[in-house]
């Protein structure tokens, strides 16, 4: 992580993708579509936007209640998370 900037690394993409310190992993794909994210309902629910983290978990911001039960009824181990849900804090590599 440098100058309040947080590097998303997207392992089979293989592509590192710079994104400010705090931003939702939707609002990052907005601006740059490169992101390989996808989204549906983008509110927790439908389980669209799950992405394996590999790395740096603890650079994403807290599981949200809804996150939780979408993971849950969609049988998501806890390495996963809902791009809908999460904004970036730190360094982190996904495998997308
Ligand atoms: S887009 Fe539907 S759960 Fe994230």
């Amino acid at each position: 992580m440098r100058g309040g900037m947080a590097t998303l690394y997207c392992l089979k993409q293989d592509k590192n993708h710079f994104i400010k310190v705090g931003t939702e992993l939707l609002r990052a794909y907005q601006i740059d579509p490169t992101i390989p994210l996808k989204f549906g309902c983008c509110e927790g629910k439908c389980g669209v936007c799950v992405i394996k983290v590999v790395k740096g978990e603890e650079n994403l911001s807290k599981r949200t209640r809804q996150e939780n039960e979408t993971l849950e009824i969609k049988n998501f181990d806890p390495t996963y998370r809902l791009a809908c849900q999460c904004a970036i804090l730190g360094d982190v590599t996904i495998d997308v």
